[in-house]
């Protein structure tokens, strides 16, 4: 069974959900609504799982081509040396055509108060395709909240995709800040 290590300084057994080969996509040709995530050590993973349950909506598991060290303190130089030379992390690109989705959630870690490199590189190729959408973040953090998320979302997308409120959890209080977490997802019903 996969083991799933918890917020800052966490060494991984090196099955980190980035590295698994079995990214999570469960896609529907029917559904409105889609969760686009990544997470590396597990805790947006969780997050995703409570939400898609509860909106039942499609989901899509970000990854990167090169899977980030399990040890907490290389992830943080690698994830610097990107953030700084504005080198961010290639995906594999099998991202799904957008079109059948009105409203699509973003789920990420924080990573130095910004949202995790990953879902920068998403935005960045893709964030064109969220034209005209609703899109909102949610995302853990080590307490020190969403950071920059909602100008970087501003900024990598059109105009005219609406920018939801975004919820940010510590990591540490996901699981019982859980019904705070359900009602944020309540007023995503569509
Ligand atoms: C490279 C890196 C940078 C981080 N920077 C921040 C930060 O700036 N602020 C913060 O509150 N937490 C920071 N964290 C902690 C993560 O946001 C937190 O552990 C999160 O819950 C991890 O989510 P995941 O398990 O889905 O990967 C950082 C973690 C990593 C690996």
């Amino acid at each position: 069974m996969r083991k799933i290590t918890m917020g800052r300084g966490a060494v991984s057994d090196g099955m980190d959900t980035n590295a698994t080969e079995q990214r999570t996509r469960e896609l529907s040709n029917d559904k409105h609504t889609l969760i686009i995530y990544f997470s590396r050590s597990g805790n947006n993973e969780k997050q995703v799982r409570f939400a898609a349950q509860k909106l039942e909506t499609d989901v899509y598991e970000l990854g990167v081509k090169n899977p980030y060290p399990s040890d907490y303190f290389a992830t943080v130089q690698r994830a610097t040396e990107e953030r700084e030379s504005n080198d961010w992390p290639e995906l594999i690109e099998d991202v799904p055509n957008l079109d059948q989705y009105d409203l699509i959630l973003l789920a990420h870690p924080i990573w130095a108060m910004t949202p995790a490199n990953p879902m920068r590189s998403f935005l960045e190729e893709h964030g064109s395709e969220l034209e005209g959408k609703e899109i909102a973040s949610f995302s853990t953090n080590d307490g020190y909240g969403s950071g920059d998320t909602q100008q970087v979302l501003r900024v990598l997308t059109p105009g005219n995709t609406t920018i939801l409120n975004n919820y940010s959890v510590r990591d540490t209080q996901a699981e019982s800040s859980r019904n705070e977490f359900s009602k944020w997802l309540s007023q995503l019903k569509r």
